[in-house]
Order: structure tokens, then sequence, then C-alpha cells
């Protein structure tokens, strides 16, 4: 499979990129494959403003964010759009307006809502009661966007998705459960290595399992670092404890000490395994230096592609292409 010659198999049905269960393998292999061409077409200096000409698109964060804000913000710019920053201090989504109010608000002044908050029924909320796309930029549960990145890079490094093996290290949190719901779409076998208290919530396992006898991949939930980097061809690792978990801190830097993705723990997979990490990370903790900085790691890879995999996501779901 060639993502840039990539051929659609049925029509891209979404309005919303809310969680990529709701998406079939064909629909995200056809963001993959926008990805790819409107990042070739970045790199040969083509104008791409005609995709989200005179469309605004309002970016709701209630956490933290630097690549998401950025690439969202440089993406929609490229395309020719404009993204309005709010910080949801000043929304107040649910406590100073009802997530309904917001919804319908926002719909008559803007095109699209990019959100980063905690609760995914918040994100579930807009796209129900607005009028207009909503994309999830980070929900407590899910980080589509970023497993998008994730599989452009995995394609660019590997050649392939479909037989190829992610092990993901650490704790079973929001990137555990994007990465177990798009690698069991696309074929890539993936291994979830989690302290036994730290496993996926279990619907997202069977959500994994499900979608893994349709595609042939194999899905593996474990505490054993070695049985999840056997034969690995990418080793995955994030935060142990993520945004809103802060006060866990401490506990959890005891709890996964032995999750840390070091050098050994990467001889543990294929001798060619990329090293990937959504970003931001703790040096010293989940990984150490050496493999950030490594042959293996591919992390800016990542960042880079959050900006060509949301600019097709953007065109999809509100451009004109
Ligand atoms: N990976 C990621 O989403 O980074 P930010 O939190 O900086 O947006
Ligand atoms: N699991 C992390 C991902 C950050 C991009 C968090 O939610 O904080």
């Amino acid at each position: 499979m060639d993502l840039l010659t990539y051929t659609p198999q049925a029509k891209f049905a979404q309005q919303h990129l809310l969680c990529l269960q709701d998406y079939t393998p064909d629909e995200i292999l056809q963001i993959l494959s926008l990805a790819a061409k409107l990042k070739l077409q970045r790199r040969l200096g083509m104008d791409q403003t005609h995709v989200l000409a005179g469309k605004n698109i309002a970016m709701i964060f209630s956490k933290p964010s630097m690549r998401t804000r950025v690439s969202f913000e440089a993406g929609i710019e490229q395309l020719g759009g404009h993204a309005l920053f709010i910080s949801d201090a000043e929304i107040g989504l649910g406590t100073r307006e009802s997530v309904h109010d917001v919804a319908n608000v926002l719909s008559r002044f803007v095109d699209g809502i990019m959100i980063r908050t905690f609760r995914q029924s918040d994100v579930e909320g807009l796209a129900k009661y607005g009028h207009i796309p909503v994309i999830n930029g980070l929900t407590d549960d899910y980080h589509p966007c970023q497993v998008l990145a994730d599989m452009l890079t995995l394609y660019e490094h590997k050649g392939r998705l479909a037989g190829a093996k992610l092990a993901f290290v650490g704790d079973g949190n929001n990137m555990a459960n994007s990465l177990m719901i798009i690698c069991s779409k696309l074929g890539v076998d993936v291994s979830i290595a989690t302290p036994a208290d730290y496993a996926p919530q279990e619907k997202y396992v069977v959500w994994a399992r499900r979608n893994a006898v349709a595609s042939g991949a194999k899905v593996t939930i474990t505490t054993s670092l070695e049985e999840a980097l056997a034969g690995a061809d990418a080793v995955y690792t994030d935060v142990w404890a993520s945004m809103g978990m802060e006060a866990e801190a401490e506990k959890r830097a005891r709890d996964f000490a032995a999750y840390q993705v070091n050098a050994r723990v990467m001889s543990l997979a294929k001798p060619d395994a990329i090293f990937m990490h959504c970003l931001p990370a703790h040096r010293g903790s989940e990984v150490t230096d050496e493999v950030m900085d490594g042959a293996q790691s591919v992390v800016f890879d990542e960042a880079e592609n959050r900006l060509h995999a949301q600019k097709a996501v953007l065109a999809m779901l509100m451009g004109k292409l």
C-alpha cells in the first residue's frame, strides 16, 4: 500500500473527529493519504490557501499545549483559514455557560471547532448541539490527532502499516487508548505494557480486539516488557502522569520505575525499531536522554507530522480540495 496513491474505497462520511473508533479503516487511510500529499506539496512550495479560504476555526483549550496549538494555528493559516485561540477560562464550558449554548453560539460565528479538554462528553456535546465540525485535540480518553500523525510517521520509517508491530510502554492512558484503536483498525499489531494497576480500560481493549478481528492485527495487553517488545518495529511511551493527574506524579514515579524506556528496554525490540513519544517528554522519567536523542528516535518527525495530519483532517471535514 502506497499512501500517496491510495484509492478510497468509499465516500468519506465523517462530520467530526471525536474518536477514531467512529472511523472506518478506509476513512483513516484517506486522511493519512491526504496528509502525505499535503506534506509533499508543502515541500514543493505549492500554495494551499484555497483549502480553507474564508474559514474561521475556534481553538478551545482547557489544558496546556504547545504542539497542538501551534500546529493547528500554523496549519490553518497555511490552508488560508483563520484560527482563533480561546482559553476555556474565558468560555467556562459547562460552568459559565452550558455546552449546548456554547455550541450553538460558536456555530453562528465560526466554521469549525478544535477543542482540548478533560471530558470526552463535552467534545461530543459540542458536536451534538452545534452545527459545525468538531475536532478532538485531546481529552482524558483520546488523542486522535496525535495517533494520525504517529501512523504517518510509522509509515514513513517502516514503509508499511499493516503487518508492523507497535509496542506502547507506560500508562494505559489517552495515548494508549488511541493507539490501540488506530493500530487495530489498520492491521498494525499493538501491544500495551503497563504496571498491573494501570492497564487500559476494558472497554477500549474490547473495541481494539473487535477491530483486530476485521484487520488481522494482534492486540496484546500485558505487564511484561519482554512480551510487549518482542518483534516490535516501534516502541512508544508517554508521560506517567497525564495533564490533570499531577497530584499522583510522585506515586506514579514509583509505580512506573521499571517501565522506563532506556537502552536496555529498546534492545528488547527489533534492532531497527524506532522510538516514538507524543511529547512533551519527561527526560529521565519515562525515557532516558540516550533514547530520546539516539539514532532510533523519531519524536520530532512525529511532532512535524501533527501539522500535516491535522491539515488533512481540516481539509476533509471543512475544506475545498
Ligand atoms: N503531543 C501534544 O499534544 O503536545 P501538546 O500537549 O504540546 O499539544
Ligand atoms: N497523556 C498525555 C498526552 C500529552 C500529549 C496527557 O494527556 O497529558
